[in-house]
């Protein structure tokens, strides 16, 4: 399917139950609007976060490309981001609007770091990019919950490849790349060894079982337990799941016994932490000799301890993982070759678009239906009511 394919296809339909008094008001049949969804200050998501339309964008200026955003998720990292307690921090922007909100008196952050965007326009000097090209970010915060945005060229990568869906490529920089580089990057793993992790129903902990099926190695996942376990059980062996528990198992004395048999007594070297906090700890006491334990979320806000005896007794290493870390070591060639690499995957199925649902901003919103329904989705988010990824699309013309 051609990008353009993709694109008319999952483009939904403008709602049609917005009021008569609600709607924006048109000269024209179509109209283009300018729209993201900004804070002012950092805080709680639902009080700060704020939609705010902007006028056209001027022509990007040398070396940079005006961009079209189709996709952009909201990972966790972005609600971190946005209450102030992330490493990253956005810039601030001060040339939305001459007056109001994101101009010179009120600069404002432009919320999101992932996404997809579509290339309308580039500026002089800019090589390797022409109008239409699919791209994904670069570089950290670059306010993906836009309809357009004029960005650095060097803070994009092009899509290398054609036939992806928009949920792929609004996904691939975060969780692919972290998954993938948890896997390649700390134990030499050969086919048929086993990795462990927890937090298995995660976007990245799919992932992780995804690409180490393809690698042939094997995986036990650890989950929260919940009323039936089946559904999801079942999903994540159909990912390719060697094996799939809770976290309750894990006090389970004949566990150890069971994951021998499983292994056939071969130590498992490599352990992926999500969660923190008590199930880490025992999932650590699973590892063999010379294993590694890769932290790199914290979901369960528990702070990670480990027996000392695990150092001293088997030579136990504890990393932890930063992609965006990784992005900013790693040489643009590395980078441009690690999308290439998990855009393949995706074009052949081998690793699928996470399970999500699209939220769309309509162009015909007001700036005030658009805040509530933002500041309403973060409610429901942080009430755990989606257990699916949301992945945001601004809308920029109605007809
Ligand atoms: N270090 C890096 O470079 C990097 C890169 C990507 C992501 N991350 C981090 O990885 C984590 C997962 O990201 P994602 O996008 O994959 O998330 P996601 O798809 O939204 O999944 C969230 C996961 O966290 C679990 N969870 C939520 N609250 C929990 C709690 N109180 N205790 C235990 N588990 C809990 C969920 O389990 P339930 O289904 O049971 O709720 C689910 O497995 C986040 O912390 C994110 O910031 C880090």
């Amino acid at each position: 399917m051609s990008y353009f394919h993709a694109l008319s296809l999952s483009t939904p339909m403008l709602s049609r139950t917005i009021t008569r008094s609600a709607k924006r008001s048109f000269s024209t049949s179509t109209a283009a609007i300018n729209r993201c969804i900004v804070y002012a200050q950092n805080g709680d998501p639902t009080q700060v976060l704020t939609a705010v339309t902007y006028p056209k964008l001027p022509s990007p200026s040398p070396n940079t490309v005006n961009l079209k955003f189709l996709l952009s998720p909201i990972n966790p990292a972005d609600v971190n981001t946005i209450e102030g307690v992330y490493p990253s921090k956005p810039t601030h922007t001060s040339n939305l609007n001459t007056s109001g909100l994101g101009s010179k008196n009120e600069p404002v952050f432009v919320g999101g770091n992932e996404g997809l965007a579509q290339v309308i326009e580039v500026g002089e000097g800019v090589e390797g990019l022409q109008k239409d090209d699919w791209v994904v970010m670069d570089r950290p915060q670059l306010g993906t919950w836009s309809t357009s945005r004029n960005v650095p060229s060097h803070g994009i990568i092009r899509l290398p490849a054609t036939g992806l869906t928009e949920a792929h490529g609004a996904t691939m920089t975060v969780n692919p790349t972290t998954a993938y580089n948890m896997l390649n990057g700390f134990v030499e793993l050969q086919e048929g060894d086993w990795v462990i992790q927890n937090g298995a129903n995660s976007a990245v902990g799919q992932l992780v079982i995804q690409i180490a099926k393809e690698r042939g190695l094997n995986t036990i996942n650890f989950v929260r337990s919940r009323a039936d376990m089946n559904p999801l059980v079942q999903h994540l062996e159909r990912l390719g799941a060697t094996k799939v528990l809770t976290y309750d198992d894990l006090n389970d004395k004949s566990l150890r016994g069971q994951i021998k048999e499983w292994t056939g007594g071969k130590d498992i070297r490599l352990a992926l932490n999500c969660v923190g906090g008590e199930p880490t700890t025992a999932m650590a006491k699973l590892l063999g000799q010379d294993a590694h334990l890769v932290s790199y979320g914290a979901m369960s806000k528990k702070p990670l301890s480990l027996p000392t005896s695990l150092h001293i007794f088997k030579n136990l290493t504890s990393h932890g993982f930063w992609q965006t870390n990784w992005s900013k070591t790693h040489s643009r060639t590395e980078k441009e070759g690690l999308i290439a690499k998990l855009a393949e995957m995706m074009k052949e199925d081998t690793i699928k678009a996470p399970e999500h649902t699209i939220v769309t901003i309509g162009a015909q919103q007001s700036d005030e239906e658009a805040t509530a329904k933002i500041r309403d989705l973060f409610a429901e988010m942080a009430e755990g009511k989606f257990g699916k990824k949301i992945l945001l699309k601004l809308e920029d013309t109605a007809t």
